[in-house]
């Protein structure tokens, strides 16, 4: 008997490579996970939808709406219903169409509407000619992808079936095994956590039509609660005003000031296991605002500015066993101040990063000062990567510091 069987999607395209498919299927399926398959129209050209049904003894899912009348009604849902059951989404091979319609955000078949409705692990192992995957365009595509923190199994080189040598064959099937297992793994590690987040910058008013802010986009902070939440943490991510969308399964708390983030930290710090400043909260604020729109005038104009409370330094006095993180933006080597902050601020994680390389950027290229003394590079990657880098770093902090200050 089986119990808590993982349970996946695998997505098919129309690529010759689509007959490696079943020897994936069936690595999958020895080690424990249950298989959907999904082909599309090209996928079914190249492989008979029967070879996968016989081995994963399910229905393959081959078009959108069935032929009867009767199941057009069931199957106008049925991508709603089988992206809500799975645990992830494989896609191999992906043809460079695949890949342009997922970064796009097209949804004319069964799979590309499926992974739009999808809000799980993303896993996605190219396959294509070497011209189709070194194209620009498809290039951009794998970035956008990328950027949304799915996995991507880069293919191997060797011989294509047009008969041209270089990098487009379908990854090796261990590793895309591998790859599966590992997001699986990872996938509900943050649950039961409570983790709360400050992402972008604060504006600090100077008249009702005019304010001091910074350059954040917000972009890391909200790529730290999505990846929180896609790895089962409950999320509250305190906002400064920026134009991203909040994650989905996150509960937003929109605020403008530093006086006002701070009220929404202190509200919800009670319940969070883990809180990650990521905001760039700004360190001045007007010391009285004009409560009209100030008038020019004939010489200049001098503004009195009082400091912010820092919310992190009060956070760090009162955290108790949480797992307290903070970010250090810096215009130089950002190690020593990171480390500097992580014992004035009495963090357990510090952040740093070049603001010439971080600010407003897709990518980020961090350095973690932890508590434990080390300091780890991460290589530069997308944001949506680096915040995974944390968690994962953040977990071995928990297992080797049991209990903190
Ligand atoms: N921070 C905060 N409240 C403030 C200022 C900063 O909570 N008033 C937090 C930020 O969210 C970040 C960390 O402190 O996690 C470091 O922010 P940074 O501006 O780099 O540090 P400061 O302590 O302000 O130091 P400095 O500006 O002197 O570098």
């Amino acid at each position: 008997m089986t119990v808590n069987r993982r349970h996946i999607v695998l997505g098919i395209g129309g690529g010759i490579a689509a007959y490696k498919a079943a020897e994936l299927t069936r690595a999958l399926m020895e080690r424990e996970i249950s298989v959907q398959v999904v082909m599309t129209r090209a996928a079914q050209e190249f492989v008979r939808p029967l070879t996968f049904a016989a081995l994963t003894a399910r229905k393959v899912i081959t078009s959108m709406f069935a032929g009867s009348s009767e199941d057009t009604l069931a199957s106008a849902v049925e991508h709603i219903r089988v992206a809500q059951e799975a645990e992830a989404l494989v896609v191999a091979p992906a043809t460079a169409d695949l890949m342009a319609k997922f970064a796009n955000g097209l949804a004319d078949d069964f799979l590309s509407t499926m992974y739009l409705a999808f809000t799980g692990p993303v896993v996605i192992a190219p396959a294509m000619n070497t011209n189709m995957w070194t194209h620009p365009a498809t290039r951009r595509n794998l970035e956008t992808l990328r950027g949304r923190g799915h996995v991507i199994v880069e293919p191997g080189e060797g011989f294509l079936a047009c008969g041209m040598v270089g990098p487009g064959r379908l990854a090796e099937i261990e590793r895309i095994t591998a790859a599966v297992l590992s997001v699986l793994e990872r996938r509900r590690d943050l649950a039961g956590e409570t983790v709360l987040v400050t992402a972008g910058p604060t504006e600090e008013p100077l008249d009702p039509v005019r304010f001091l802010s910074n350059r954040s986009s917000g972009k890391m902070g909200y790529a730290i609660a999505e990846a929180a939440a896609a790895r089962g943490a409950r999320v509250i991510l305190v906002s400064g005003p920026v134009h991203l969308c909040p994650p989905p399964g996150v509960t937003t708390v929109n605020v403008q000031t530093a006086e006002q983030m701070r009220a929404a930290v202190k509200a919800h710090f009670e319940d969070a296991t883990i809180v990650i400043k990521a905001a760039a909260v700004a360190d001045y604020r007007v010391a009285d605002p004009a409560p009209q729109k100030i008038k020019k005038g004939e010489g200049g104009l001098t503004l009195r500015l009082e400091p912010n409370p820092d919310i992190l330094s009060e956070l760090g006095r009162m955290k108790g066993n949480r797992l307290l993180v903070g970010f250090a933006a810096e215009t130089g080597d950002p190690l020593p101040e990171a480390r500097r902050k992580l014992e004035s601020k009495n963090c357990d994680m510090i952040v740093g990063n070049r603001v010439d390389r971080a600010f407003g950027s897709d990518d980020n290229e961090v350095v973690l000062a932890l508590r434990t003394g080390e300091a780890v590079e991460l290589p530069r990657a997308s944001k949506r990567e680096v915040a995974d880098r944390i968690f994962d770093h953040l977990l071995k902090l928990r297992a080797a510091l049991p209990a903190t200050k």
